[in-house]
């Protein structure tokens, strides 16, 4: 740890020289600045969050669940965040945003690195997506790692096993077996239970970010194509129905609510 420099300020601590000169908006249309800070706002909150999400994986994979559930919530408040500033965005209109859309290029929230690897390490491990990166490349060889570690959804599977559960191949009707068992004694497997509910937690806000990151492509762009070289809006849609809950916590769900049928 090394001692603060003499007299350090508030934006010494913070680089703010360099993190407030990264807007460069490339029009004068005024609304291009908010466009900018959303997304920059977002990809320092995916930060955040692969921060939580590494440090909860590893604390899983050690048992150590009472922190792990603190990092856990900490990523589930994030992505409220994140979801509630679709609404500042939504005061793009389509005409505003048509003034500025050239700028971009082929620019497009498609390229972030970070979201890939939210959801590698989340466990949704989709290789294609690496080869859109360079090989050789800063982004492919953080991506390629993402893939070859344990992922959330993984560490918790780990957790199933060592507490005695047999998930025999990780298929989902094994793993929803394992979690209907918890669910059906919640006192018995109370640190499981907590777990698969932070999962659900977790993927609940993942599927609230995707449906509204629909809604405001719908109203900014209509039925466009994306910048990134995809149909829009539908391409979108068509990830929400293939994703929803499929990969971190289709099995808690799954079980959770047969639970309750039974109860
Ligand atoms: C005016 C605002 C926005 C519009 C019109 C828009 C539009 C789109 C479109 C059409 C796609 C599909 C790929 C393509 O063809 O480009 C896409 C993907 C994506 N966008 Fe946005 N977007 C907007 C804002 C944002 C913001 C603020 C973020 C935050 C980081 C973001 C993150 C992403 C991500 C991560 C994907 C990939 C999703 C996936 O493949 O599942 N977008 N966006």
């Amino acid at each position: 740890m090394s001692a603060p420099p003499d007299g350090m300020t508030y934006a010494d601590y913070l680089k703010l020289d360099t993190l407030l000169s990264a807007q460069q908006p490339r029009s004068d249309h005024h609304d291009e600045m908010l466009f900018i800070v959303i997304h920059q706002t977002k990809e320092l909150w995916m930060k955040e969050m692969l921060h939580e999400l590494r440090l909860a994986i590893a604390l899983i994979e050690q048992d150590r669940y009472a922190e792990a559930y603190k990092a856990m919530a900490r990523i589930s408040r994030i992505q409220a965040v994140m979801t509630l500033s679709w609404d500042v965005l939504s005061t793009l209109t389509p005409v505003d945003y048509l003034k500025f859309r050239h700028v971009l290029g082929t620019a497009s929230g498609f390229q972030s690195t970070q979201f890939r690897e939210i959801e590698f390490r989340l466990g949704l491990k989709e290789p294609k997506f690496v080869s859109q990166y360079p090989d050789g490349s800063a982004e492919r060889t953080m991506l390629e790692a993402a893939l070859d570690e344990p992922s959330l959804r993984e560490a918790s599977l780990g957790a199933l096993e060592r507490a005695g559960f047999d998930l025999e191949d990780r298929s989902v009707d094994a793993i929803s077996a394992a979690w209907l068992e918890v669910y059906r004694a919640p006192e018995r497997w109370f640190e499981l239970y907590e777990l698969a509910e932070k999962l659900l937690d977790i993927d609940d806000a993942m599927v609230a970010w995707r449906q509204k990151h629909v809604l405001t492509v719908e109203r900014i762009i209509g039925n466009k194509r994306g910048t990134g070289g995809s149909a829009g809006a539908s391409y979108l849609r068509a990830t929400l129905v293939e994703l929803q809950g499929a990969v971190l916590a289709q099995p808690c769900r799954r079980s959770n609510t047969t639970a309750l049928r039974r109860a």
